[in-house]
């Protein structure tokens, strides 16, 4: 067949492939993201998996909002947010690859609930609700939702807006005067919420894919 002519089928093909799905391409394809993130379930997808040195949980990702997953992984291409193995991660990720694999890991986003699990402590009603919720379910998608996560990550990202090694234009503000002690109170207390982010589920399946 002529160059040309497999060129314009070539062309009409992925016109065709891409009509097909554009909008929903456009916002992350989560089966894409899903064959992206293989190496991603070696930490996210172990139940209770730890960072070592120092020695915290990895975030779960499952239900977290897929814009916040994504301008976290932009955060740590660039390097905004510091971390060694996180950085070597998303370093060679394009933006389509990071919003097909935030679309994957979010699934079905978690939605406000109307109870909570405990008392707020003060902090976290006068400071934080109005953007994380009562129940640490993000009001919104840049707003990362805490409910269920690992108490030690919460705590390990409260102590680094604190110390300024997280950096972020909105975040270390609310932490200043937080006590040590609040932070432990506030982390632990987001992470017993529900509904509850979840570490991804899904390993087995691609395990047994190969
Ligand atoms: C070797 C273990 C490891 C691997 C592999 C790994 N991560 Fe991570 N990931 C971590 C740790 C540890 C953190 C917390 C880092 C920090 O303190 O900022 C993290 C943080 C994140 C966050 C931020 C979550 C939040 O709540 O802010 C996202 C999103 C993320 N990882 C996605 C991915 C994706 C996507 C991949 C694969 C391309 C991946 N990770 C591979 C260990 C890993
Ligand atoms: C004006 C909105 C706003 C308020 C108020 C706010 N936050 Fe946040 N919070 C954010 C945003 C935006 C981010 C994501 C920042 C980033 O990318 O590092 C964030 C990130 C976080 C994270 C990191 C989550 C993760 O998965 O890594 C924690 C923990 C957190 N906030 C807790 C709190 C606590 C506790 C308070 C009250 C003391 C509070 N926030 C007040 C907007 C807010």
């Amino acid at each position: 067949m002529p160059w040309s002519r497999r060129s314009a089928l070539a062309v009409l093909f992925t016109a065709v492939v891409l009509g097909s799905s554009g909008v929903t391409y456009a916002a992350g394809d989560a089966a894409r993201g899903k064959e992206l993130s293989y190496t991603c379930l070696g930490c996210h997808g172990i139940e209770s998996y730890k960072n070592v040195y120092p020695t915290y949980s990895v975030p779960e990702l499952v239900g977290q909002h897929p814009e916040y997953l994504a301008a976290a992984l932009k955060e740590y291409r660039s390097g905004e947010r510091s971390h060694g193995t996180m950085h070597q991660q998303a370093a060679s990720l394009s933006d389509q690859d990071i919003e097909d694999i935030a679309q994957y890991f979010a699934g079905p986003v978690l939605k406000p609930g109307t109870t909570t699990v405990g008392t707020p402590p003060p902090k976290v009603a006068q400071l934080c609700v109005a953007c994380h919720g009562t129940d640490g379910v993000g009001i919104m998608g840049d707003y990362p939702t805490l409910a269920g996560q690992h108490a030690d990550y919460l705590a390990r990202a409260l102590v680094e807006y604190k110390k300024g090694d997280r950096k972020n234009p909105v975040m270390p503000s609310f932490m200043t005067g937080v006590t040590d002690a609040e932070v432990q109170e506030i982390a632990d207390y987001y992470s017993r919420q529900t509904p509850a982010l979840r570490t991804e589920p899904r390993r087995a399946t691609i395990l047994s894919a190969q």
